[in-house]
Formats: C-alpha cells, sequence, structure tokens
C-alpha cells in the first residue's frame, strides 16, 4: 500500500506578516524541484494565513490552522473556525497538538469535538496524539496513545478518514532535540494503524498517513521516512528555516 507522503511545517507562535512572507516564498520555490509527488502543508499563525495563501497559490502547498473551533462563528472569543480558516485560503487543520494539550488543558473530549468540527466543515484535518517522558517511562505509552485515538475519534464516520491523517508527537521529543529513533517510532506507528483496523477496518488503517514529529531535522528525516509506516512529518524549529525544511521536503527514503 503506497500513501502519498505529507510533510507539514507547523509554524507555532513564529512569524510577523513579513517574516511569514519571506519563508513562505522561500519554500514555494524549494517545492519547484521535488524528486516526486508529495504534499506539502503549512500551518502558519492565523494572522498570517492570508498573506502566505497569495504567495503559495497555484503551488499545491496546503494550508492549515493550527486548531480549530467547532461552530462556523459565535462568541468564542481567542478562537478561530473552519470557515475561517477557508476564508483565509487554507483547507486544513491540526488538532490535539501536546502543546494544546499540556499549556492550554485541552482535553480528549475538546480535542474530540474540535476534530469533527473540522471534518464536519470539510477541512482536511491531522489528529496530533504522543505520550510524555513520565508516561513512557512509567511503561504506559501504548496505552495512552489508545486512549487519545479512541477518545480522539469517537464520533468520526468512516466516510471521513479519507480527510483525516494522525500525527504522533512524543511529548518528549518535541523542541527537545531528542527524537524518537526509526524503530521507535516504526513500533508505535505500526500500533497506531492497528488500532485504526480496530476502530474502522483494515482498509481504512492502509490508506491512513500516519506522520511523525518531534524534532524532525534535515540529519534525520531519511532514516524516518525509510520505516515503513512513517507516512511524513510535523516539523516544528526546522520548518522556521527554509532551507532545513526544503532538504526535509526533499527527504530520500
Ligand atoms: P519540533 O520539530 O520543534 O520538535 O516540534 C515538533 C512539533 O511540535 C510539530 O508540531
Amino acid at each position: 500500500m503506497s500513501r502519498r507522503p505529507l510533510l507539514v511545517g507547523n509554524w507555532k507562535m513564529h512569524t510577523t506578516v513579513v517574516e511569514a512572507c519571506q519563508l513562505a516564498a522561500a519554500i514555494r520555490q524549494g517545492c519547484a524541484d521535488l524528486p516526486e509527488e508529495r504534499d506539502i502543508m503549512l500551518a502558519p499563525p492565523a494572522t498570517v494565513l492570508s498573506e502566505v495563501s497569495h504567495i503559495v497559490h497555484g503551488s499545491g502547498i496546503i494550508l492549515a490552522g493550527q486548531n480549530v473551533c467547532w461552530g462556523p462563528q459565535g462568541a468564542f472569543t481567542g478562537e478561530i473556525s473552519a470557515v475561517m480558516i477557508q476564508g483565509a485560503g487554507g483547507n486544513a487543520a491540526l488538532v490535539g497538538h501536546s502543546e494544546r494539550r499540556q499549556i492550554f488543558h485541552e482535553d480528549d473530549a475538546m480535542v474530540n469535538r474540535r476534530l469533527r468540527g473540522g471534518l464536519d466543515q470539510g477541512l482536511l484535518m491531522i489528529l496530533c496524539v504522543g505520550e510524555t517522558l513520565e508516561e513512557r517511562e512509567g511503561g504506559q505509552t501504548l496505552s495512552v496513545l489508545e486512549e487519545q485515538l479512541r477518545a480522539g475519534l469517537s464520533g468520526v464516520s468512516i466516510a471521513q478518514c479519507d480527510r483525516l491523517a494522525i500525527a504522533y508527537e512524543p511529548v518528549w521529543a518535541i523542541g527537545t532535540g531528542l527524537t524518537a529513533s526509526g524503530e521507535q517510532a516504526q513500533e508505535v506507528h505500526s500500533f497506531l494503524r492497528d488500532q485504526v483496523t480496530l476502530l474502522y477496518e483494515k482498509n481504512v488503517a492502509d490508506q491512513m498517513r500516519i506522520l511523525y514529529g518531534g524534532s524532525v531535522k534535515p540529519d534525520n528525516i531519511d532514516q524516518l521516512m525509510a520505516q515503513p509506516d512513517i507516512d511524513g512529518a510535523l516539523v516544528g524549529g526546522a520548518a522556521l528555516d527554509a532551507a532545513s525544511f526544503i532538504r526535509i521536503m526533499q527527504f530520500k527514503a
């Protein structure tokens, strides 16, 4: 089963309009001679989505929100909706990022509500899951992930799964320079794929893209992408440097 690789740059709370436009323009240029067909997605801050969308227009780069609220509009101070993302030129969103879970206390129920809202409104969604260092050291990695996946996907129909990807981001590897080894990540990705089979069916699991995130860099992307169940990467720090992200987009598996 061949799954089209998906490389995502999550810019987190970085870039002013000017910086975002420069970065997006450089990445767009780097897309021109990618070795083979692969999907590139950028998740800039909401404040620059519209400007970035003008810069990447026609390049095939997909634009995503870093989070999304469930309703189309309303009294939700500080939130953005799928309709607003679409209006700014995006068609995708992340949910359940560990920074949302840990710093802003979003629980599985809220992540699920966001995910279903985004899917219902037509977005391509990435559900992020991942264990903390404490959970890994306590031998709870797989049970934590199983629960995040089960609760996160609750009420998501089989038909919606073709607009869904999963990102495995071990919390201990985010921004720390510690990366899961290819084998460590493969073990978890294969587990997650088995869980998708249990929740849906094998065909859905075979087609589901499962991305790895956590200190992905130019010097480890090739070994990560060589793993059979790693279908892409969700990149933070290295996505803010055009040359690094371009090398990641050009991974050789
Ligand atoms: P880093 O690549 O900076 O570790 O961040 C990973 C991440 O959280 C991407 O969403």
